[in-house]
């Protein structure tokens, strides 16, 4: 079994990220810096339950399961602990304990600041995003043109690189004919956020590394995720992924679900007729394992739109509301005055037929999910702080 190494191991997709494949028999290693974990505290945002630390996650797994997930706290905008995961250098390994092996076959690079509202607070919050998420992703490139071209990066884009273009959304490539000639190019993006902006510049980043020096790189284009628990955190409550349900953190339907059993009224910014694809962690896991097992070629930017459906925020609302009245909850839905500057009615048609191709099988957002959902969320109502769902960061 390879060996997988994880940027941002700790947070909403990297743990449960790590636990996967540790479960599947492979070697992991996780890295983060607590980035996701202090800007909580920083902004105070509360998570819905508490999370133990990383180091204590790997030891809680490991107690349970006999299987060992290795552990590095360390900055990665630091270019020494980056290179340090690639080079076989002792330097930093003392961390990751005696037995670390070295070279991954492959990196999952999920070590961002994730947040749009966080990116667009003001010209502090701009820079971090800036600094932090372009100084990964270069330190990454680098790292594996100077030590390991063969390891494949798995690096997390967002469908909101492409906007809500007026014409179908293809999966990262489209071929131009102009003046009579034609060409393959990147399609087309326009970010709507500083966050956004970063994953662009990071996909023209890995897209040079992979013509200037043949690196292997498949770009996920994800859309907001949704859900709690993956197969792995249901053997311990303490295992289960951290879980934002503020505005700046928190996705738009783990949000409304839990504005639904707070009996906050969901927060629908403006007409509600924005419209993105959407996934389930469990299909965050299962795009990864496939691209990981269908490795990008050398020199190759292979590029998947990762969603599985699509909704507007009204109609995800809307089941939030249906299933809530199920179970006893008053739901009302709030059209507020839009915090953002973005299209409220739009047309909206992407492609997204490659990672199915590839083998994965959409958990689709029926009530069963909902619910389940709804459940976890219920059992930790006691944790919820209303004051902190919505304070309006504006753009
Ligand atoms: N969650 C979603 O709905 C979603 C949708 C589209 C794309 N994505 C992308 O997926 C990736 C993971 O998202 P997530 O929701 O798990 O976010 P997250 O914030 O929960 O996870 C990112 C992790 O990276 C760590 N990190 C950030 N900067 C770091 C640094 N300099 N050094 C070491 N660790 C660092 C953070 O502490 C955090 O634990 C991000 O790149 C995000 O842009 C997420």
């Amino acid at each position: 079994m390879s060996h997988i190494l994880i940027l941002g191991g700790d947070g909403y997709l990297g743990w449960p990220t790590a636990m996967y494949f540790s479960n599947r028999g492979h070697e992991v290693t996780v890295v983060d810096n607590y980035f996701r974990r202090n800007a909580c505290v920083e902004l105070d945002v509360g998570m819905l339950y508490p999370v133990p630390t990383l180091i204590e996650r790997a030891r809680i797994w490991h107690e349970l399961t006999g299987k060992e997930i290795k552990v590095l706290i360390g900055d990665l905008t630091d270019p020494e602990v980056m290179r340090c995961l690639f080079d076989g250098r002792a330097e930093y390994s003392w961390a990751l304990n005696k037995n670390f092996t070295g070279i991954p076959e492959t990196v999952v690079h999920y070590a961002e600041q994730p947040s749009a509202p966080y990116s667009l607070i003001n010209y502090k919050y701009a820079n971090i995003t800036l600094q932090n998420n372009l100084l990964v992703t270069n330190n990454l490139m680098f790292a594996i043109r100077d030590f390991s071209r063969d390891t494949h990066i798995i690096k997390l884009g967002t469908m909101g690189e492409y906007g809500t273009p007026d014409i179908d959304i293809e999966e990262g490539w489209i071929e131009i004919e102009h003046k009579g000639r034609k060409d393959k190019f990147l399609f087309p993006r326009q970010a709507s956020s500083l966050y956004h902006t970063t994953k662009i510049m990071d996909t023209d980043l890995l897209w040079f590394g992979a013509r200037m020096w043949d690196l292997r790189v498949t770009d996920l284009m994800q859309g907001p995720v949704y859900g709690i628990e993956t197969e792995e955190s249901k053997i311990d409550e303490r295992l289960r992924t951290i879980f934002n349900y503020d505005e700046i953190f928190g996705t738009i339907l783990n949000r409304f679900i839990v504005q639904a059993v707070a009996d906050y009224p969901l927060t629908v910014y403006g007409k509600g007729g924005q419209t993105r694809g959407y996934l389930n962690i469990n299909d965050t896991l299962q795009c990864i394992h496939m691209s990981e097992q269908s490795s990008a070629q050398c020199g190759e930017l292979r590029i998947f739109n990762q969603i599985m459906e699509t909704f507007s925020a009204n109609e995800l609302a809307e089941k939030v509301q249906d299933v809530g009245k199920m179970r006893g909850y008053n739901v009302v839905l709030n059209h507020l005055e839009n915090p953002r500057k973005e299209a409220e009615d739009h047309y909206y048609s992407p492609n997204y037929k490659g990672l199915i191709e590839l083998g994965v099988k959409p958990h689709y957002l029926t009530n069963e999910v909902l619910e389940g959902m709804l459940q976890v969320v219920q059992d930790n109502k006691k944790n919820i702080r209303k004051e902190v769902i919505f304070r309006g960061i504006t753009w």
